[in-house]
C-alpha cells in the first residue's frame, strides 16, 4: 500500500509557478512513471524544451527539479516521464500523485533539443538512453517536426524491456495520433535497445551505428551519420552524451544552440 505522504492540495502559486492540476498517471515499471498535468494558457514552449516542476517540499517551500515536457507544443495538456529515484527528493513523493492532486509547473521552459538549434537536414537521428526519450516523445509528435526533416529516428536504449516506456505507441508509428499519424506513418521510424534483457536488438547505440543496425532500410539513405545530411539530437547519460559527443566531432558534426544553430545537440537526462 502506497503511503501517500505527498498528497498535496492548496498550493500557492508564485511569480515563478502556476499551480497545476494532475490529469493522469501511468506507471509503467518500478523504476518509470509518466503523467499529464494541466496546461496554462498562457504557458508557451517549443516541442523539445525542458521546465521545472515540483511539490512542496519538508520545508514548505517548492521543490523543483528540471523535467523535459514529453508532449507537444500544439497539446492542450503538458506530459512528463519520470524516473523513480529510491529516496530522491522529489520523486519519492511526486512518484505518488494521482489525477486531481496539485503540482508546480515553472513558466520559463527553455532547452537545446529544439529544430532552432539545428540547421536544415535531411534525416533527423534522435539518440536517447532511460528518460532521455522524454523531449524526443515531444518533437515526434510536432507535426512541424515532419515538414522539416524527410526521415524522423528515435533509437532508445534500456536495460530492461520494461523500461521502453511509449513502446506500443512508438512502434504503431503514433497511429492514432490525431495530429501527426499520417506524416508518421510514412516518416518516423523506431530503434529499441535492450542492453540487460534479452530482446531482438541489444546493442548499445554506438555499437548499433557501428554494426549498421541503426539504419534500416526504412530509415533510406547512407548506413552511417553524414553531416552533409544528418542533424543529430542526443538526450541520456552523461557518459553516452560525451562519448556520443566525440564520435560525431570526429566525422565533421558541429554541435548547435538556440544562438548558433549546428549539426547535432544535447542535453543531459540528469544530473549525476
Ligand atoms: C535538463 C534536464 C531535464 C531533465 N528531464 C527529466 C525528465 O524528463 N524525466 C526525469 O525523470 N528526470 C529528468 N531530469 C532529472 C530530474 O531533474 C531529477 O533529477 C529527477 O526527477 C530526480 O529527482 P529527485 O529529487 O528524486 O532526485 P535527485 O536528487 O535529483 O537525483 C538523485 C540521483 O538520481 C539519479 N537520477 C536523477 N534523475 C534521473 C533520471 N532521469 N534517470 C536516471 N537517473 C536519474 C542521478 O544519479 C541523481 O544524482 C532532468 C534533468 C535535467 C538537468
Ligand atoms: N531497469 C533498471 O534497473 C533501472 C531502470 C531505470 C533506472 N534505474 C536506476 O536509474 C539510474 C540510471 O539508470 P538508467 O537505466 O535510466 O540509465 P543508464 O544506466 O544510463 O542506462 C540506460 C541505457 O543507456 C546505456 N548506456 C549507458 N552508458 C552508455 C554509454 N556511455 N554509451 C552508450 N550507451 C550507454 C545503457 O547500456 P548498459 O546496460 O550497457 O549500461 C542502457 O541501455 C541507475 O542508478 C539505475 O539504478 C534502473
Amino acid at each position: 500500500m502506497t503511503d501517500r505522504t505527498a498528497v498535496v492540495h492548496g498550493l500557492e502559486p508564485t511569480n515563478a509557478l502556476s499551480v497545476e492540476r494532475v490529469r493522469s498517471v501511468r506507471h509503467w515499471n518500478e523504476h518509470l512513471f509518466s503523467f499529464t498535468i494541466t496546461r496554462p494558457p498562457s504557458f508557451r514552449f517549443r516541442s523539445g524544451e525542458f521546465v521545472m516542476i515540483g511539490l512542496p517540499g519538508d520545508n514548505g517551500k517548492p521543490l523543483l527539479r528540471a523535467y523535459s515536457i514529453a508532449s507537444p507544443a500544439y497539446a492542450e495538456e503538458l506530459e512528463f516521464l519520470s524516473i523513480k529515484v529510491p529516496d530522491g527528493p522529489l520523486t519519492s513523493k511526486l512518484q505518488q500523485i494521482v489525477p486531481g492532486d496539485e503540482i508546480f509547473l515553472g513558466k520559463k521552459p527553455t532547452g537545446t533539443l529544439v529544430t532552432d538549434a539545428l540547421k536544415p537536414g535531411e534525416r533527423l537521428f534522435m539518440l536517447s538512453t532511460g528518460t532521455g526519450l522524454a523531449p524526443f516523445l515531444s518533437l515526434i509528435r510536432d507535426p512541424d517536426v515532419y515538414e522539416m526533416y524527410s526521415s524522423i529516428v528515435v533509437v532508445h536504449s534500456v536495460r530492461r524491456v520494461s523500461d521502453l516506456a511509449f513502446r506500443t505507441t512508438l512502434e504503431s508509428y503514433l497511429s492514432g495520433d490525431p495530429l501527426v499519424e499520417d506524416q508518421a506513418a510514412a516518416q518516423f521510424t523506431y530503434v529499441p535497445t535492450v542492453t540487460r534483457e534479452e530482446f531482438h536488438t541489444t546493442g548499445r547505440i554506438d555499437a548499433l551505428v557501428e554494426n549498421g543496425t541503426l539504419f534500416s532500410a526504412r530509415i533510406g539513405g547512407a548506413q552511417a551519420f553524414d553531416p552533409a545530411t544528418d542533424r543529430i539530437m542526443l538526450c541520456g547519460s552523461t557518459e553516452m552524451i560525451r562519448d556520443f559527443s566525440e564520435y560525431l566531432e570526429g566525422l565533421g558534426f558541429e554541435e548547435g544552440s538556440n544562438a548558433k544553430p549546428g549539426d547535432y545537440v544535447i542535453e543531459r537526462a540528469f544530473v549525476g
